[in-house]
């Protein structure tokens, strides 16, 4: 399968600060989610501000090779939904390539299982890397045939056909876990309910039920109930911005100084915003505005200034139940932790080590090359602060966060900063370098 080309490196000339308005790219959950609901629509849904990220890229190309048309223009994505069941791949079995996507190949399987032909799930070699036995199990329940050749890793070769609903407790807080079996679950012959430990982004249920599907859910529930074999309507669609994006822009501003950035229409579902909570207990100069419900989600403005950064009882923790609503957030995090007054402490964040990186490891690594005193533990890590960091050389290890949380963080080091593999970005944010070039004035980044 493809891989992303390791060559860019891209050097940060710290200290710089940024200042500007920014519109990050549309939300990369959301996104996905999107695209395989209006697949499923009967009649084509017009969707805009779709997410420019490779990843999601990736999952309209495996729903064209689905049978599914999709027709391109500057502004929005028109998605001639085929209905429920009714994938027409050009030949089977259906190869189907997810690239570096966990998001695309997990929520996909759902839907696949459903189907009446054999489909063959790839992706790059950090996807093949990543745990599948946490979709294979209650795919299998609900009667799909997955089989994998090492381990429950990708590729996974999935012969679909008719669903029975089930009750799936799963063991992790993960949404990829969740939507593939409400997506299945949409498919299935009765009622399938999924609860979790910790509540994981609801992205899928709040869609589910714009698209007019019939599914209840509570606010804060860890349950979900969908009902299996009813058709929908397509939908006029607008994604807002990827607050997981305008995650290091944010950073950007409160680890430098003079910084002031305005970033708007990004998504603020609590689910995902955990990010901004802590924030908030360190005393971060963020302030919301114009907050208004789209589509089921809360999206606002938010203006950004820098300040001082400082946690009363210190070091500022992170766990618990907040975690999966800030797992992508932590690569940055880490950066921010260590210009806090008290530092940052995160735990019970195990699942890192199964992303697209080892992200403890990698996390803790790039740290100590930028001249960071950090402590690795096996489920988080504690990092003391304030730390003037001095720049240094970080290999991205193909890990899109990593190659931007290090970037951000060079631009508050007393030094220069090189990250390798830097162009991994464009899996969920290709615009990040040139946005961080306009903000900075053109001067820091070449
Ligand atoms: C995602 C869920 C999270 C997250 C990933 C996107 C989603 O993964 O880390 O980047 O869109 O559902 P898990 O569900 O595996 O925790």
């Amino acid at each position: 399968m493809a891989e992303l080309a390791m060559s860019r490196s891209i050097r940060i000339k710290g200290p710089a600060s940024v200042s500007g308005i920014a519109d990050v790219p549309g939300d990369k959950s959301i996104s996905h989610r999107v695209a395989i609901l209006a697949s499923l629509a009967n009649g084509p849904s017009q969707i805009r501000g779709f997410s420019s990220s490779v990843d999601c890229g990736t999952t309209l190309s495996c729903i064209e090779n689905l049978g599914v048309r999709i027709t391109r223009h500057p502004q929005e994505l028109i998605i001639h939904g085929v209905g429920l069941r009714r994938y027409r791949p050009a030949r089977e079995p259906v190869k189907l390539d997810a690239g570096n996507s966990g998001t695309t190949i997990r929520i996909l399987s759902g839907v696949l299982a459903a189907q009446a032909f054999t489909s063959e799930l790839d992706g790059d070699a950090s996807l093949r890397r990543r745990p599948m036995g946490r979709i294979i199990e209650p795919l299998g329940l609900m009667g799909a045939r997955i089989e994998t050749r090492e381990g429950k890793r990708a590729p996974l070769n999935i012969s679909g056909g008719p669903l029975h609903a089930i009750s799936y407790s799963s063991p992790v807080a993960s949404a990829q876990v969740k939507s593939c079996v409400l997506f299945a679950g949409l498919h299935a012959d009765g009622t399938t309910t999924v609860s979790e430990p910790a509540q994981s982004r609801n992205h899928s249920e709040l869609m589910l039920r714009e698209f007019g599907a019939r599914i209840e859910f509570g606010e804060g529930g860890l349950v979900s109930r969908i009902a299996g074999g009813v058709e929908f309507l397509p939908l006029e669609y607008h994604v807002p911005g990827d607050l997981s994006s305008a995650a290091f822009l944010i950073a950007a501003v409160l680890i430098t100084s003079g910084s002031h950035v305005l970033i708007r229409g990004v998504n603020l579902n609590p689910t995902r915003a955990a990010f901004l909570d802590v924030l908030n207990s360190i005393g971060a100069g963020i302030v919301r505005q114009n907050e208004r419900i789209h589509h089921g989600e809360l999206v606002g403005d938010l203006e950004v200034s820098s300040g001082r950064l400082q946690h009363v009882g210190r070091p500022t923790p992170v766990a618990g139940d907040i975690i999966p609503n800030l797992i992508d957030e932590i690569p940055i995090l880490a950066v921010i932790g260590a210009h806090v007054e008290g530092g940052l402490e995160v735990r019970g964040a195990k699942e890192l080590r199964i992303k697209e990186s080892d992200r403890i490891r990698t996390i803790v690594d790039g740290m100590r090359a930028l001249g960071a005193d950090i402590e690795e533990f096996d489920d988080g890590f504690a990092v003391p602060g304030p730390q003037v960091l001095s720049g240094g050389n970080v290999d991205s290890a193909g890990d899109h966060r990593i190659a931007m949380a290090f970037t951000v963080a060079g631009l508050a080091a007393s030094g220069a900063t090189a990250i390798s593999g830097a162009e991994c970005a464009e899996v969920s944010f290709p615009e990040f370098y040139t946005m961080i070039n306009t903000l900075t004035g053109g001067k820091a980044i070449s």
